[in-house]
């Protein structure tokens, strides 16, 4: 072959080339290739026009130069033929080309198209539903243009050697065909549109289907039980939609399934317990919805697991304590807004997974202390957000092993005791809540040495004692900080006040004395302030002038 590229479409369209090459010499002797000129020049009309023929119009697109009927088609750029005599068209790739207009219908005249490839272009209109007359197209990417209206049924029902379709990122309305029968495809991705109406449950009579990519529309209805024939299916990406029901349990019969993206529907109904056999998931994608019952315990199974998300739904019970045992490759657990309740027992068999980076469970009833298997948690730990639950006892002074951690959140539970000083050591620390607990204890004096990246701390309504350590204007980055309702006591340090970053000031309710500077007014950045309820005399509308924005003031995860 003249062409070899090393690309799955260009392989399969040499297959089908090689499959269709006897027909096509045959077909030859009858044909002439005057066709495929008068379709290509069809499509170069309609593609490089726009409707109003403004000042935007394409007639300067490059293909307006190129494509001259002087050279032989087969020259101009984005076509490849055929090696047959007449050379007919197979190709045409004109990705990212700045197309305007519409597709031509006539396109579908090139009998021997294999491969069609206008993604990333500005093209409008309907997708014309005679591109189901093309009897050998095997990859139609219309990817990223403005294309508006219906899909074809013709293109769903009709196209025997269609391998992969991605009409995804335009602007398709209306519901998917229902009649589906595709007997060779592989990829179907129809996401991000404007699709209403069901999945078509036709869609299970595709056997050898391997990816299917519906999310970003509004589709409705539930995720069709006849699904789970898809034997092949590696990829499902269902979200978001406003598909409702359960979560269909013959889901567990896809045992190829290596990614599943439910999230942001109004699914309901459990986790069915078949999903444990789903032995090759890596991510699993349940968030944002309204899904009850607990996390069932055959999950733990699932060991080439990557990202668990379960957010925002209204799972109830205990996590397996056996959650992370098998799950060598977890990265990212994530669980936070629902109803989950027990201990947190299995985050001993989360220490199992080496490369955590991110672990949720705030916004729930978790109750108990927090273990002190916490500090056996990967050190690439980033993200620990516990913050909301009924957690007891004191902060373990293991946390501090943590030394990966950015952001972490405690706030918003019944932690007692000192804040321990390994905590404060948390070196690459941005984000620290640790507001309404009941710690006591003091800030240490070194703090702006020792957390130099800190830009958010928030350990409001707590039991802090002690003065403000003057070293906290050595944060160069500190952009909110929230020490209100607490007995913190003396004077706030001068230099406070020349933070440059500082957005919001939260001191209200302690026992800050002194007389209120004129630095004040540094606070160049400053939004919100409130030092209300301290022991604090002088003017604050004159230390302040204008700065007396009040706005309110996130101070927990
Ligand atoms: C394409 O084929 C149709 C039907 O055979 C015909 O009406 C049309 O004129 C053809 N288009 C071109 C550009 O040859
Ligand atoms: C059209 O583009 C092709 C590929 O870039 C180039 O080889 C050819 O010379 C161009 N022809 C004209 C007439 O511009
Ligand atoms: C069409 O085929 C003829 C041979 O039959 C060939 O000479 C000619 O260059 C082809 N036309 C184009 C535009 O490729
Ligand atoms: C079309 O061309 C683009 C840019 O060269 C390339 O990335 C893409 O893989 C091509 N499409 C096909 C189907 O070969
Ligand atoms: C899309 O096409 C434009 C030119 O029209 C190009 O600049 C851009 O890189 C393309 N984007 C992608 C993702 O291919
Ligand atoms: C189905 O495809 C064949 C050619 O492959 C074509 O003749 C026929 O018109 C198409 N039917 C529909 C309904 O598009
Ligand atoms: C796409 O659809 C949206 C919503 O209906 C509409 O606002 C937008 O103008 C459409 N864009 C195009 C290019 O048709
Ligand atoms: C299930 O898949 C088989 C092929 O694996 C197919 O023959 C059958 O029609 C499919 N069943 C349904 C209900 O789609
Ligand atoms: C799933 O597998 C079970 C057991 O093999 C079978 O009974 C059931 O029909 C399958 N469901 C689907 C939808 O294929
Ligand atoms: C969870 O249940 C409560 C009532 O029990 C309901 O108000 C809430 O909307 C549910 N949440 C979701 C995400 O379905
Ligand atoms: C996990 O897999 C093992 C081996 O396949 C099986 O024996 C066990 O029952 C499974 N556990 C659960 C909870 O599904
Ligand atoms: C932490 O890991 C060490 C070493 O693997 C182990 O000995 C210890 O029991 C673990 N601690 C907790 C609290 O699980």
């Amino acid at each position: 072959m003249a062409f070899l590229f090393a690309c799955k479409q260009c392989l399969l369209f040499l297959v089908v080339l090689l499959l269709h090459a006897s027909a096509a010499i045959a077909a030859a002797a009858a044909l002439d290739n005057s066709t495929d000129l008068a379709s290509l020049l069809a499509f170069k009309a309609a593609s490089t026009t726009t409707s109003g023929g403004g000042a935007n119009a394409a007639s300067d697109n490059i293909i307006v130069a190129n494509w001259t009927s002087d050279v032989p088609f087969c020259t101009w750029v984005g076509v490849r033929c055929s090696r047959q005599y007449p050379p007919r068209v197979v190709y045409l790739n004109l990705s990212s080309f700045s197309l305007q207009g519409t597709i031509s219908p006539h396109l579908s005249n090139l009998s021997f198209l294999s491969s069609l490839d206008l993604r990333n272009n500005s093209l409008s209109g309907a997708i014309p539903d005679t591109l189901g007359r093309l009897p050998r197209l095997a990859s139609l990417f219309l990817y990223g243009n403005l294309l508006s209206g219906l899909i074809p049924p013709s293109i769903f029902n009709n196209m025997s050697s269609l391998v992969s379709i991605d009409l995804s990122s335009n602007n398709l309305s209306s519901s998917l065909p229902t009649q589906v029968m595709l007997p060779r495809i592989e990829t179907i991705s129809v996401a991000e549109n404007l699709l209403t109406g069901h999945i078509p449950a036709d869609l299970a009579r595709c056997s050898t289907l391997q990816e299917i990519y519906l999310g970003g529309n509004k589709l409705t209805g539930s995720v069709p039980s006849l699904l789970g024939n898809l034997s092949e299916l590696v990829y499902l990406d269902l979200g978001p939609n406003q598909l409702t029901g359960a979560i269909p349990t013959s889901i567990g019969n896809l045992t190829k399934l290596q990614y599943l993206y439910l999230a942001f529907n109004h699914l309901k109904g459990e986790i069915p317990k078949e999903m444990g056999n789903l032995v090759n998931l890596q991510k699993l994608h349940l968030h944002v919805n309204g899904i009850v019952g607990s996390i069932p315990i055959s999950l733990c199974n699932a060991s080439k697991m990557i990202v668990l998300e379960v957010t925002t739904n209204n799972l109830t019970g205990p996590v397996p304590a056996t959650l992370g045992k098998s799950m060598p490759f977890l990265q990212r657990l994530l669980m936070a807004e629902n109803a989950l309740s027990g201990g947190l027992d299995f985050i001993a068999s989360l220490a199992n997974c080496r490369g955590l980076n991110v672990l949720e469970v705030s916004y729930n009833q978790f109750e108990g202390v927090l273990p002190d298997a916490c500090g056996n948690l990967s050190m690439d730990l980033q993200y620990f957000y516990v913050s909301k639950n009924n957690i007891k006892g004191s902060i373990p002074a293991r946390l501090g092993n943590l030394s990966s951690l950015i952001s972490l959140a405690l706030s918003y539970n019944d932690l007692r005791g000192t804040i321990p000083m390994t905590l404060w050591r948390l070196k690459k620390l941005q984000v620290m809540y640790l507001g309404f607990n009941r710690l006591t204890g003091s800030i240490p004096s070194n703090i702006g040495s020792l957390m130099t990246n800190l830009a958010t701390i928030s350990i409001a309504d707590n039991k802090l004692s002690g003065q403000m350590p003057d070293s906290v204007s050595n944060i160069s980055g500190l952009q909110q900080l929230d020490l209100s309702v607490n007995k913190l006591s003396s004077s706030i340090p001068l230099s406070l006040w020349s933070l440059p970053g500082l957005i919001a000031l939260d001191l209200h309710n302690n026992r800050f004395e002194g007389l209120l500077p004129p630095q004040m007014a540094k606070l160049k950045a400053i939004d919100y302030i409130d030092i209300r309820s301290n022991r604090l005399s002088g003017n604050i509308s004159s230390a302040l002038g204008e700065l007396q924005k009040y706005y309110t003031f996130r101070s927990f995860k």
